[in-house]
């Protein structure tokens, strides 16, 4: 496979490559460098962007001198070695103070601190020339039922995040706000689990037109979802702003692998739907592709880039498969005898009222049911070619 470069659009979390391997069990197992080391290898490697929790790069409490001093180190490292900010986020569920929340909090004043961190960080997103600003509430849940009023804790989320997206657009800033659903940990249970409750939520905001999603392949695959079903619909209802790709082997803890090294098959659909679209045409990502993926705790510094460069190479791998079986003439054949294709057709025709629909006696009266009950869809032999592609 070619080699990952900037046109691909491929952009890494700076807490991914970064992250010392401390974990609930164990210490740091790889030593903690500076947020300006880590860039110029990504783009050795590759990647075209880089993305950041403001505490990735500057220390939580830092005076705005220190803070100014740290970001301008970090934004001319970033400069020299080509990359592009892509996208800020906030770390609202480090510190102990958000150990209810942030947004959510049970305790007002620290809701109204958890919205100040973040509106100082819309500002740095503006000014770092990010299209996105994702938040991630991992903290914004409950473990016990009785301890969280969820009707009020749903009234503070909109609250904030309507505050939030009113102030971009008062600044004038061009910037959208990615949600980032995830169904627990390390709350017990986490508020907005899943892409379909995270897009319900968003319809009920204020400034919902700037605000979509920005799904994590792991997280529905923890909750036993389909991610390329859950990115189809933000899709299909224009909020898929930003993807974090990564691997999850079934329902079980976040295990941030590489991409493609959790459920390979799932990840070609992913690919298959992020590179080629819809069979039937309809809404297409435009946005970068970004990991968020953790090196495992047993690799060292090696261990890093070569997960870092695998998450790129399996993305390309898929990209070259999806391609093929899309341009496979069987596979065009297949769509067509499943019906793949038939369902972009509207099943009233144009102009046809619902009352034509009554009086269409083909329709039902002398509908053939069993007939119909015939078809075979060959869905099975349409699997076995993408497998075939996909493994061959
Ligand atoms: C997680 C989340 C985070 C977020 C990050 C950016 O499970 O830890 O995926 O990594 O993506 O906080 O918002
Ligand atoms: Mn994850
Ligand atoms: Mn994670
Ligand atoms: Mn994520």
């Amino acid at each position: 496979v070619r080699k990952p470069s900037p046109e691909d659009r491929f952009s890494f979390g700076l807490w991914t490559v970064g992250w010392t391997a401390r974990d609930q069990f164990g210490d740091a197992s790889r030593p903690e460098l500076d947020p300006w080391e880590y860039v110029g290898k990504l783009a050795e490697a590759g990647a075209w962007g880089v993305t950041f929790h403001d505490d990735d790069v500057v220390p939580f409490g830092s005076d705005d001198a220190k803070r100014e001093e740290i970001l301008r180190t970090f934004r001319k490292a970033v400069d020299d070695a080509g990359l592009v900010i892509e996208m800020v986020t906030t770390n609202t569920f480090s510190h102990p103070v958000f150990k209810d929340g942030a947004l959510t909090s049970n305790d007002r004043s620290v809701r109204r601190f958890g919205l100040r961190k973040l509106l100082r960080n819309v500002d740095l997103a503006a000014e770092v020339g990010a299209s996105t600003f994702v938040m991630w509430g991992g903290r914004e849940g409950s473990e016990y039922d009785g301890a969280k009023d969820v009707n009020a804790a749903l009234d503070r989320y909109r609250e904030g995040i309507d505050t939030v997206a009113a102030y971009i657009k008062d600044r004038g800033y061009d910037l959208k706000i990615g949600l980032e659903p995830k169904p627990n940990e390390p709350r017990g249970d986490i508020l907005l689990p899943t892409v379909g409750h995270a897009l319900g939520f968003i319809a009920q905001l204020e400034h919902g037109d700037i605000v979509g999603l920005n799904p994590e392949t792991g997280h529905e695959q923890m909750a036993g979802l389909n991610y390329t079903h859950g990115i189809a619909q933000a899709l299909w209802s224009g909020k898929l702003f930003h993807i974090d790709l990564n691997g999850q082997r079934s329902i079980k803890y976040d295990q941030d692998l590489v991409f493609g090294h959790g459920d390979l098959l799932s990840a070609f659909f992913t690919v298959d739907l992020l590179e080629n679209g819809f069979p039937g045409g309809g809404p297409t990502y435009e946005g970068p592709r970004h990991f968020d993926y953790k090196p495992s705790r047993t690799e060292g510094m090696q261990g890093v880039w070569d997960s870092a460069r695998a998450n790129m190479e399996m993305y390309l791998l898929l990209a070259e498969k999806a391609k093929a079986y899309r341009a496979d003439p069987e596979v065009q054949a297949a769509f067509e005898s499943a019906g793949v294709l038939e369902l972009s057709q509207p099943t009233l025709g144009s102009g046809e009222s619902v009352e034509d629909l009554l009086a269409d006696r083909s329709a039902f009266e002398d509908f053939d049911a069993d007939a119909a009950a015939e078809r075979e869809y060959g869905f099975v032999r349409l699997n076995q070619l993408a497998m075939a592609h996909l493994a061959g």
